[in-house]
């Protein structure tokens, strides 16, 4: 298994590019099964995860290529097959993505259940009642569920769950949505860049949705859908992961291919702990050269600040000149991180949903695990500048969700490998 070995202290320096969005290209993708002809999507980033979704997809009688300049193709070639099997599912949870399109187009869908995940009790019910409530039968079956329908039906319904909006419980029934009979209304539905995306990619294919991005989705069904050519959006999460990069490490690094406006709170928060945040020529410069102020950080739905860099913002955080406090309110048991962080001296005290960190001089090198995508970002962040080697064991969880990370940060001048066992 593959590990990273990391000599803290360097001043990152230099510019990196995001890449396209994971979480954009996974449902769009997976939307492609409700698609005649071929869809075209360009920056579509190559990771571990994508190819899973393009394995199931395969397995739903779906044609998945890459040109040379990575460019993916996409083409339903046969729609027998309805099933989204445990062992799939169970790798990467954003297989479910695939439940409302085949509902819509197939009249089927059999998806297993998902199981436990590292960062914490991720439930599918809201996807199911939304399915429900647009005509389908819903069955058990054994850790799978199977849904039927004739026919979907177009319905309102509110989305809102105990943690707020669902993003993939709003792309499922969005995409369902699109080929059933009359209007849908989506009440609480999740805002987040890559449901707009979605919806953008839809309505390209012929879909008719608008209010995408605001928490009332309306979608007015249409008879068929046909492929078209999309450019997916760079990934904010990535985006944010390099602007904290610079910031641990007193650096300054150009961000291209990022967009602000899908980063606005996490900007904010990183401004009060004195990072710089500028826009030069289109490009996005992430500077700091002083010590760091402490904060309050919940994190919340988009536009709030994105439970996604809540691992990596501790990291930064504990070197802060003070107490910080951090709240997960989406997922409130996400902490793999603290227990790792704390093997390489950060003081981090854990009461339920919230850590207060009381920062410290300095990180110290030492052997981590990742135990799940965001939480391995920052355990590579603290790394950056702790003192002394850094390992980094189980990398294969940061490769789920970031493109060559080690690469890129190399390129800016951090000393950092990936080694082999
Ligand atoms: C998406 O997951 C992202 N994954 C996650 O990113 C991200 O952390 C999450 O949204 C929140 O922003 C993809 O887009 C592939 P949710 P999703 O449904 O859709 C509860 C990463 O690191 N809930 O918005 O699965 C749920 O338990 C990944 O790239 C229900 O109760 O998250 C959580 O507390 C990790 N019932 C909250 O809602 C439901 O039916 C938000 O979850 C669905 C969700």
């Amino acid at each position: 298994m593959d590990g990273f070995l990391i000599n803290g202290g360097p001043r990152l320096r230099g510019s990196v590019r995001s890449s396209g969005a994971k979480n954009a290209a996974l449902p769009i993708m997976a939307a492609t099964i409700l698609c005649e002809g071929e869809t075209v999507l360009h920056d579509v980033p190559h990771l571990a995860d994508i190819e899973s979704m393009a394995g199931l997809l395969n397995r739903l009688g779906v044609a998945v290529t890459r040109d040379a300049d990575g460019t993916m193709r996409l083409r339903v070639e046969d729609e027998m097959n309805c099933q989204a099997e445990y062992d799939l599912v169970r790798k990467m949870r954003a297989s479910v993505c695939v439940m409302g399109p085949l509902l819509a187009k197939r009249r089927k869908a059999l998806v297993s259940m998902p199981g436990g995940c590292a960062i914490g009790d991720r439930p599918i019910d809201l996807h199911l009642m939304g399915m429900q409530k647009l005509g389908a039968d819903v069955e058990l079956q054994a850790g799978d569920v199977l849904l039927r329908a004739k026919r979907l039906v177009g319905a309102e319904m509110f989305l809102g769950g105990a943690f707020g909006s669902t993003v993939t419980g709003t792309a499922n029934v969005m995409m369902a949505a699109t080929l059933s009979k009359g209007r849908t209304v989506i009440e609480a539905a999740a805002c987040e860049p890559e449901v707009t995306d979605l919806a953008d990619f839809l309505n390209a294919c012929g879909a008719r949705i608008t209010g995408a991005g605001t928490p009332r989705v309306v979608i007015d069904g249409v008879e068929g859908l046909t492929g078209c050519e999309h450019t997916v959006i760079p990934d904010r999460i990535e985006t944010g992961t390099f602007m904290i990069a610079a910031a641990i490490s007193n650096g300054e690094v150009v961000l291209e291919n990022a967009r602000l406006e899908h980063l606005l709170a996490v900007v904010d928060r990183l401004r009060h702990v004195g990072v710089n945040i500028e826009k030069d020529d289109g490009k996005v410069v992430a500077s700091s050269s002083r010590r760091l102020e402490p904060i309050t950080v919940t994190t919340q739905p988009f536009p709030g600040f994105p439970t996604d860099l809540q691992a990596q913002l501790m990291s930064l955080l504990a070197l802060a000149d003070g107490n910080s406090i951090i709240t997960e309110k989406i997922f409130p048991d996400r902490f793999m991180h603290v227990a790792e962080l704390s093997r390489m001296g950060a003081r981090l005290h854990k009461e339920g949903p919230t850590v207060i960190v009381e920062g410290v001089k300095r990180l110290i090198g030492a052997p981590v695990m990742a135990s799940d995508l965001r939480a391995s970002a920052a355990l590579v962040l603290a790394g950056l500048i702790a003192k002394g080697t850094t390992r980094v064991n189980r990398v294969y969880h940061i490769d789920r969700g970031y493109e060559k990370i080690e690469q890129k940060l190399a390129a800016l001048g951090a000393d950092i490998q990936r080694i082999r066992d």
